[in-house]
């Protein structure tokens, strides 16, 4: 056995180790600066309590962006000196930041050990490669995302460091190849064990779905299917699960090989960065070659985000995560005993509301990111939740899960075609969008971002609107001289939320201007960024008619998007006549 020792390197506080809402994020050569990494690891390893670091076991991978071959081998080596028992690595270092969540929650070693955490290496959706971005973030033994308090410990540390532990005589570890090496150090024995990074998750999978249902629908030649995994981390399990598992062609699978640039594009699913995938679909500008399939759908970086896209048909994310919850008892088995409670963020639309009070379900709005649905998981009070932000997620899990999201849309597809897969007329996921629609009425949607606003000017404007709204009559004053025929706004407040299980309560999580037929404007500014800030403006409608849901959105909002511009001043506070990006 190859012994190591323990070195204590002396270092200094680097400024700017915050981690934000997913953990430290920066350019990759930020992250390459002496002592970046190590400082940051020790400053985790010292905000957890003692047992789990020392002997414990800890999960390392990621989405296999430029720099996390280099990220591990240091974490490795940072783990053994800090008295880790054993790390688990997911094969080349791979493994999305869904299947860290399921590995930490059900993967059992040999030995019966199990995971206390792990260090993702991601930067989500961010671009990847030598100048752009790399991360690190830190998630708990429930498989989430630390919680505030573990952070702004982690940030404490960073700012204190003096020394850190390496093990610099460990050698660096084959990540590629599956099995166990073993190495004696001050304090026994430390194992690194590198394992198949989907095995795990797709056990959970088919746990939770149907999969001969689904494999059903695959060979069907009434249907078709796509998947673009942008490059990232979502390729590797693209293959396992739908080609070896479910039956679908190669051919269906598009970007399925993880690179370390992601190809050099922008692994966010949306229809703007997607754009093979969009084409294919019919939806592009260009239009698609030949006839589209009826189903795709594409994953960010580390495939926790999802979008999905019927034949020349966009699904919002909002509508998509009701329409789940709406389907899910009958069509997915893991859900066959009924739905604990349902939850969406607070800008996400209210089609998940509409569905809730329909099957009397627990019912929670919460502020933007995923760490407030874990809570409501942890305490058994929510099933199935989602974002507006192309994140969906359920409960056998603590974060959100792309490959989850598409294998219950499949399982919706199938169940609403079983008596037609031979022959039949296929139930399409347009059709499906539209009956959900004529039932519940439908959300229209669309959401503004003003991209690298002037920081101060981005706060004057949210100060203004917090303002504006606490005089209501004021504000339908202005609202009546745009739009005579907008409905009155009943109410307004800057939203604020008290977590159910913990008691904590988060402030200024955004402006709410609530109209009396149920439309909703909403301001908020994004807390991701890097650059200047960023706002957000989500315009949503409600219209109860089903001989009016089918119309073009931004055509049906233009009315509203007008008020939204007017009211908060948008040009004068940005200097924009335009927003960066509609979606
Ligand atoms: C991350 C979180 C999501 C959240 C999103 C919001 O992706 O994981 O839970 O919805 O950020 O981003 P924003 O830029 O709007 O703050
Ligand atoms: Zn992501």
């Amino acid at each position: 056995m190859v012994m190591f020792s323990v070195t204590r390197k002396r270092s200094a506080p680097i400024d700017g180790q915050k981690p934000g809402t997913s953990g430290l994020r920066k350019k990759v050569k930020v992250f390459m600066q002496p002592h970046y990494v190590q400082n940051f690891v020790q400053s985790t390893f010292n905000a957890l309590t003692t047992d789990k670091v020392r002997g414990a076991t800890l999960v390392v991978s990621g989405d296999g962006r430029y720099y996390s071959k280099d990220a591990i081998q240091i974490i490795i080596k940072m783990a053994a000196a800090n008295g880790v028992r054993r790390i688990w690595v997911g094969q080349n270092g791979l493994l999305s930041t869904p299947a860290v969540s399921a590995v930490i929650r059900e993967r059992v070693g040999v030995d019966g050990s199990k995971a206390s955490g792990a260090f993702i290496l991601t930067a989500s959706h961010n671009p990847g490669g030598p100048h752009e971005d790399f991360g690190i973030k830190y998630n708990m033994e429930n498989g989430g995302p630390a919680p505030e308090g573990i952070t702004d410990k982690i940030y404490e540390n960073t700012k204190t460091i003096n020394v850190y532990l390496i093990a610099e005589d460990l050698p660096d570890v084959d990540i590629a190849a599956i099995g166990v090496t073993s190495f004696g150090g001050p304090e026994g024995q430390f194992d690194v064990e590198i394992f198949d990074s989907a095995s795990d998750y797709v056990k959970l999978m088919k746990s939770i779905f149907d999969f001969e249902s689904i494999r059903k629908l695959l060979s069907s030649p009434n249907f078709s299917f796509c998947y673009d995994a942008l490059h990232g981390v979502g390729g590797a399990y693209a293959k396992p699960i739908f080609v070896e598992e479910l039956g679908a062609q190669e051919s269906s699978l598009l970007n399925c090989t993880p690179k370390e640039d992601f190809g050099g594009g922008h692994p966010d699913p949306n229809l703007t960065y997607a754009k093979e995938l969009v084409a294919r679909m019919g939806l592009g500008k260009s239009g698609s070659q030949g006839e589209p399939p009826e189903f795709g759908a594409a994953a960010d970086g580390d495939a926790d985000r999802n979008m999905v896209l019927g034949k020349r048909f966009f699904v919002t994310p909002s509508d998509s995560v009701a329409i789940i919850a709406a389907n899910a008892v009958e069509s997915i088995p893991y859900f066959s005993s009924g739905l604990k409670g349902v939850a969406r963020s607070m800008p996400t639309s209210a089609a998940l509301d509409v569905v809730a009070k329909h099957l009397k379900l627990k019912f929670f709005e919460v502020p933007t990111g995923w760490k407030f649905f874990g809570n409501l998981m942890d305490a058994g009070l929510c099933s199935i939740c989602g974002e507006e932000s192309f994140g969906t997620g359920s409960d056998h899990i603590r974060e959100k899960d792309g490959i989850w999201a598409v294998l219950a849309w499949l399982s919706i597809i199938a169940y609403k075609n079983k008596e037609n897969l031979s022959g039949g007329k296929l139930v399409t996921v347009e059709d499906i969008v539209r009956n959900h629609w004529a039932t519940y009425g439908r959300h229209y949607y669309t959401r503004y971002d003003y991209e690298n606003v002037d920081a101060g000017a981005a706060k004057e404007s949210m100060a203004y609107l917090v303002k504006l709204q606490s005089s209501l009559p004021e504000v339908n004053k202005i609202v009546k001289g745009i739009h005579s025929n907008v409905s009155n706004v009943a109410s307004a407040d800057e939203f604020e939320y008290k977590d159910p299980v913990d008691d904590s309560i988060s402030k200024h999580q955004g402006i709410r201007y609530l109209f009396e037929d149920g439309s909703r404007l909403v301001f908020r500014l994004s807390g991701t960024g890097s650059e200047g800030a960023t706002i957000r403006l989500y315009i949503e409608q409600y219209e109860k008619d089903s001989s009016k849901t089918g119309r073009d959105s931004q055509e049906a909002l233009a009315p509203l998007v007008d008020v939204a511009l007017k009211l908060s001043k948008m040009q004068e506070f940005t200097g924009r006549s335009a927003p960066t990006v509609i979606t």
